[in-house]
């Protein structure tokens, strides 16, 4: 092999490393194992009056769900906002470190809304909610984790950490926000549109494909 060649082939190797280094090539599942799902995983809720079909589909790998603003809450005794949400049933963690990953899109007008959320903590309801409000991503009602979210897919990977109390969002592979967790509960991870408290349009919808459950 000439010189040249092994210039070239440190040069690609350090570039690699580069890569990783700054984050760029390294994927949010490398060391990750991905947890076995069947359909029995895709626990639905959707408001308690309307037949499922009113408020979801799945085709073509493609699950679309959507709720209105006056829609029922998902139980007759419950006082929550309505929704429309894949349950990830049979995985409930309580410890360890966990990542829910699923390719997103949100329709333009869709605002006021939790996409995704791991259910569950040591005091509150929920360790994390994702919302959309006017395109921009937030963590609850307060941080912006990303703009521009409406009318593409995109990639969402949440890891959380239970052991370490914390929770990572990446969005199209690229970490974006990180923040402590709430302590170790019964936790679960979802996905849909729930209408959130406030500032919300009347119709919410999102879709998801793709959606993997992994874990160390
Ligand atoms: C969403 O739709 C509104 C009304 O049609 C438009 O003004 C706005 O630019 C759109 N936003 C995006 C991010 O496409
Ligand atoms: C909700 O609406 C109020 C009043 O229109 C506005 O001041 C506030 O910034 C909105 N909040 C979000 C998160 O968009």
């Amino acid at each position: 092999m000439k010189i040249s060649h092994y210039y070239c082939i440190t040069s690609l190797l350090l570039l690699i490393l580069f890569c990783f280094s700054e984050g760029w090539c390294a994927d949010p599942t490398y060391g990750f194992t991905a947890v076995p799902l069947t359909e029995w995983n895709f626990e639905l809720q959707k408001p308690y009056d309307v037949p499922l079909e009113e408020r979801y589909s799945y085709e073509n790998g493609v699950r679309k769900l959507w709720v209105y603003a006056d829609d029922k809450p998902h139980d007759p005794n419950s006082l929550t906002q309505p929704r429309t949400e894949v349950r990830i049933r049979g995985l409930d963690y309580s410890s360890g470190v966990w990542q829910f990953e699923g390719y997103a899109f949100v329709p333009n007008g869709t605002s006021g809304v939790t996409v995704s959320q791991i259910h569950g903590a040591a005091q509150d309801a929920t360790t994390l909610i994702l919302r959309i409000y006017n395109g921009d991503m937030r963590y609850y009602s307060a941080d912006l984790i990303a703009t521009g979210m409406y009318d593409r897919w995109f990639r969402l990977n949440v890891i959380h950490d239970v052991d370490g109390g914390k929770v990572t969002v990446f969005i199209d592979g690229v970490q974006k926000f990180q923040v402590k967790d709430k302590g170790p509960g019964d936790l679960y991870f979802k996905c849909g549109v729930y209408a959130a408290p406030r500032n919300i349009s009347y119709y919410m919808e999102s879709r998801w494909r793709d959606i993997k459950i992994y874990k160390k």
